[in-house]
Parts: structure tokens; C-alpha cells; sequence
């Protein structure tokens, strides 16, 4: 029976050092030590051997069971060890690693133009304000001398809101220029006003390179007692020299808008030609970047504003070509197309 027992010892003891999880260890302990184990079934059966065998026999199994107990013990324990020290690796952290790069955005080149527009003017004294998108025919057109049959209407393509009042009228559009702010300026804010209007308008047409359905503008109003021509063009001088750099030249041409007179068109010299003529500047040598003219003394009026004291001169710039000009883009869409290979150029 020792002999047995030596050679289950023998055995246990060889498959314990193969063994390499601490799973297999507990099937091990099972089949070596657990209750139907033969070890347990030679220490139940010693009653039944003559007292001598039962002392020898007892004896050993108890040392078997003892030494294997032990190498169990010890084999967990390194078990455990190892399983610690990979799991320590796998979580290290070298603190002298660089870190890893965070990805930041960054504003729109739009946005940005926008922002550089509004700082130059917010220096010379003015307020930045902001109107709704969605606007009423009343603001967009009426208030601004562009009455139901005006011609001006069909200038801009609108975007009907499909909005109707009980009187069959659709008087909601998506604005088509943000002179409409200034429309409701005048209503709400008193003398001396000065404030530029940025934002996004609205025209019904097809895309192209020059022609989006959706593009930026920014609006200028000042009104105040004793404002001339003279307070328009030297503001929007400055403007142009701090935009565009001291030496550009600035051009000043009569044009029409229902809600100024007179009226008046800006254009700087061409950036590509230097005033030769090209194609970008459709051989004139000149481009055309913003409208303005003293405000029409009705537009004043009907905002509850006295023509007789007070006098206003407004101006409209279009955001996106100023970008167009400046880096040498040829196609408005770009800004539109949320192509990062274009984007971070900026
Ligand atoms: N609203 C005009 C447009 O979209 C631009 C404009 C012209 C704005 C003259 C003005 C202005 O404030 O005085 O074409």
C-alpha cells in the first residue's frame, strides 16, 4: 500500500509542475485531494488494515497528504505571482513617454474672416448684433423701401417658408441679405447707433463656383445727429486699409439700393492684376466687395427715427469673397464642403 502511495505522490507531484493555470491547479487538487480522491480513500479504508499496517500506512498517508498540500500551497502562490506581475506589465505606465497628440479643431476660414472683419469694426466703435434667419417679409423687403411689386424682389431669388396666415399671405422667408437686422435696429435701438451685423443669408440659386444657396454677409449701421458721405467713405477706407493692407486702392461708384440714396458701391484694386485687368477681375482691374449709401430717410422713419435729426449711413459686405481674394480661391464651394485636406490650410 505505501508503495501505492509513493507512486501516487510520485505522480501528482510531476503533473503539479506541468501545470500552468490556476483552473488546471484546482482540477488538480480535486483528483489528488478532494474527497474522492484515492489519497482520501486509502486514509478512509485504514480501519479496516491490521493495526500494525495501520499505524505505517496511516502514518505515510498523512505525510503524502501533507507534502502534497504543501507543494499546492507553494504552487499556488507562484501561480499567483506570475499572474500579478504580467497584469502590473500590461498596466505599467512610463511617465517619461511624450504624451499622445490630442486631436484640436480650429475655425472655419469663414469664421475667421468674420471674426477679423467684426474686430477691425468693434475698434472704430461699434457693436456686433445678430437677427434671426428666419425672417418676416416686413424686415427682409417693406421696411426697406422693396415693396411687393418692387423690382428689387427679384434681384433676390427668396426661400419661401411654407407658413401661410389666416389671410392666405406667406409672409416668412429665409433672409436674403442681413440689411434685415438693420431693419430692426432702427425700431429697437436709440441713437447714436453703430453696430455691424454678422451672419448667414439665404438666395434660391444653383451652386457653382462663384454661387452658393446658403453664404455669409455682414451689415453696417450708424446713425447719429450731423452723419455725412464723408463719415462713410472714411470709415470704410479704414476698413479697407486695415483689411487689405495700407496701399490697396479704393474705388467709390454711384449704384442703387431701395434702402439707401444716394447709393454707392465699393471695389479695391484687383489682387491678382494689380489693376491691369484679368480674368478674376473680368479684365476691370477693379472687384466689387460691398454696397452702402446713406439710409433712405423713410427707412429711419418707419423705425420711429426723425429724418430731420438724424442722419445714417449702412453698408453691406459679402463675407465669403473677401477669403476668395485674400488666399487666391477659385471655387466658393470649398468653404461649404467640409474637406479637411481644404480646412486645415487655415
Ligand atoms: N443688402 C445688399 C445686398 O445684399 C447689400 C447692401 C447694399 C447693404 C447697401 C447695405 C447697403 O446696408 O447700404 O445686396
Amino acid at each position: 500500500m505505501t508503495k501505492q502511495l509513493e507512486e501516487l505522490k510520485v505522480n501528482a507531484l510531476q503533473e503539479l509542475d506541468s501545470i500552468d493555470s490556476i483552473k488546471e491547479l484546482e482540477s488538480w487538487r480535486v483528483r489528488y485531494l478532494g474527497k474522492k480522491s484515492s489519497l482520501t480513500n486509502v486514509l478512509r479504508s485504514l480501519s479496516t488494515l491490521p493495526p500494525a499496517d495501520k499505524r505505517v500506512v496511516g502514518a505515510y498517508a498523512n505525510e503524502v497528504k501533507a507534502h502534497l498540500e504543501d507543494s499546492l500551497r507553494q504552487k499556488e502562490a507562484a501561480l499567483r505571482e506570475r499572474q500579478l506581475a504580467a497584469s502590473a506589465k500590461r498596466e505599467a505606465i512610463d511617465v517619461t513617454l511624450p504624451g499622445r497628440p490630442f486631436p484640436v479643431g480650429r475655425l472655419h476660414p469663414i469664421t475667421l474672416i468674420l471674426h477679423e472683419i467684426c474686430d477691425i469694426f468693434v475698434s472704430m466703435g461699434f457693436q456686433v448684433v445678430e437677427g434671426p434667419e428666419v425672417e418676416w417679409d416686413y424686415y427682409n423687403f417693406e421696411a426697406l423701401n422693396i415693396t411687393k411689386e418692387h423690382p428689387a424682389r427679384d434681384t433676390m431669388a427668396t426661400l419661401w417658408v411654407d407658413f401661410k396666415t389666416d389671410s392666405g399671405e406667406s409672409p416668412m422667408l429665409l433672409r436674403t441679405h442681413t440689411t434685415s437686422v438693420s431693419a430692426r435696429i432702427v425700431e429697437t435701438m436709440p441713437p447714436p447707433i453703430r453696430v455691424v451685423e454678422p451672419g448667414k443669408v439665404y438666395r434660391y440659386e444653383a451652386s457653382d463656383a462663384t454661387h452658393t444657396p446658403m453664404f455669409y454677409q455682414i451689415d453696417g449701421l450708424v446713425v447719429d445727429e450731423g452723419i455725412t458721405m464723408a463719415d462713410l467713405k472714411g470709415t470704410l477706407y479704414e476698413f479697407a486699409r486695415r483689411f487689405f493692407g495700407e496701399d490697396r486702392k479704393v474705388r467709390f461708384r454711384c449704384d442703387y439700393f431701395p434702402f439707401v440714396e444716394p447709393g454707392v458701391e465699393m471695389a479695391i484694386e484687383c489682387s491678382v492684376c494689380g489693376g491691369k485687368g484679368c480674368r478674376l477681375c473680368s479684365n476691370t482691374g477693379w472687384i466689387e466687395i460691398l454696397g452702402a449709401g446713406m439710409t433712405h430717410p423713410q427707412v429711419l422713419q418707419r423705425g420711429g427715427l426723425d429724418p430731420e435729426v438724424y442722419t445714417s449711413f449702412a453698408f453691406g459686405i459679402g463675407i465669403d469673397r473677401l477669403p476668395m481674394l485674400r488666399y487666391g480661391i477659385d471655387d466658393i464651394r470649398l468653404f461649404y464642403s467640409s474637406d479637411l485636406r481644404f480646412l486645415r490650410q487655415f
